[in-house]
């Protein structure tokens, strides 16, 4: 989905996953190789550039890299950080993200809510970039695919095992972007709803794109798969359902004897960060089929890649 805010303009926001065609997907991981494969050829293309990074939660990853990626792109980044207080002080979001779209060039940001998200979007004259909502994490899918398409040489025709909480807001990017990529998803998850992908969303991306999305409850699901992804059980703000979660999700820990099932090329993706030895263990995280910290590595790559596409540079 295009959304032009102005007459005639070209404009691209990055609210979720949908905003980007499996084609841009693909324009994106290449601009992305080719940054990564000679970044000196690079290192101008964003000179008087700013990138405005607001986050409502915590980062690492995603804070980082984005600035980094921005440094080495030749431009500059400024970190808001309103972790405790909201975007809205004494101001309403809207008005907040028009003034912010006058001073940077893009906005990336990690709300509580993907509805904050979209209002950004409304509000803004510059590219919004979601660096993660509950409902979406599309920066992470691109990582992911950057990741797979090193590490196996292509992306159509492998198989994923998302395997945890398909409810999250990364399963829902890695069902989008994979799927999109024609790889064939399968969300490996407990038999609940919340812990389930929305129907939904797995009935609508197997219409729109190459790749199958099924959901198994059973771990038996990961047989045959190509690469397995993971990711923790109790995330920021779930505090009060974390007994519940301990005690649906251990069946479905990415541990030796479950990567067995899977081809013997197979490799574990997390997007971290990981809880060793709750949802994956140390034995896992840290063997010759861990491609955890490429991965990271990738969101920086991935990211200069995206900035550079969506102001066309
Ligand atoms: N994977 C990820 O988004 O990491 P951070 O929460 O550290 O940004």
């Amino acid at each position: 989905m295009w959304i032009l805010p102005k007459e005639e303009s070209t404009m691209k926001h990055v609210l979720s996953d949908w905003d980007l065609s499996p084609e841009q997907v693909t324009q994106i991981l290449h601009i992305s190789e080719k940054i990564k494969s000679k970044p000196s050829l690079y290192k101008h293309t964003m000179e008087g550039k700013t990138l405005i990074m607001l986050f409502e939660l915590a980062s690492l990853r995603t804070r980082i890299s984005f600035e980094a990626g921005m440094t080495q792109l030749g431009g500059h980044a400024i970190m808001y950080g309103v972790e405790n207080q909201g975007f809205s002080r004494s101001e309403t979001l809207k008005d907040g993200v028009a003034v912010l779209s006058r001073y940077g060039d893009i906005i990336m940001a990690r709300v509580l809510k993907h509805d904050s998200m979209v209002e950004m979007g409304e509000a803004s004259t510059v590219p919004v970039i979601n660096g993660m909502t509950e409902l979406y994490h599309p920066c992470q899918n691109l990582a992911d695919l950057l990741t797979i398409k090193e590490k196996k040489g292509k992306l159509e025709g492998l198989k994923i095992a998302y395997v945890g909480d398909g409810g999250c807001n990364t399963a829902a990017s890695t069902i989008i972007g994979c799927a999109g990529q024609g790889i064939d998803v399968t969300v490996v998850c407990p038999d609940y709803p919340e812990y389930s992908p929305d129907p939904a969303l797995v009935v609508k991306a197997n219409e729109a794109f190459t790749g199958s999305v099924n959901v198994s409850h059973s771990v038996e699901g990961v047989v045959d798969v190509d690469i397995i992804y993971n990711d923790v059980w109790v995330s920021a703000g779930m505090e009060e359902e974390k007994k519940k979660r301990m005690e649906v999700f251990p069946k479905f820990q990415v541990n030796a004897a479950l990567v067995k099932k899977a081809k013997d090329d197979c490799f574990v993706m997390h997007c971290l960060p990981a809880k060793r030895e709750v949802e994956i263990t140390s034995e896992v995280m840290d063997s010759p089929q861990s491609v955890v910290i490429d991965q990271a590595e990738n969101r920086m790559h991935a990211q200069k890649g995206l900035m550079v596409w969506i102001l066309d540079q």
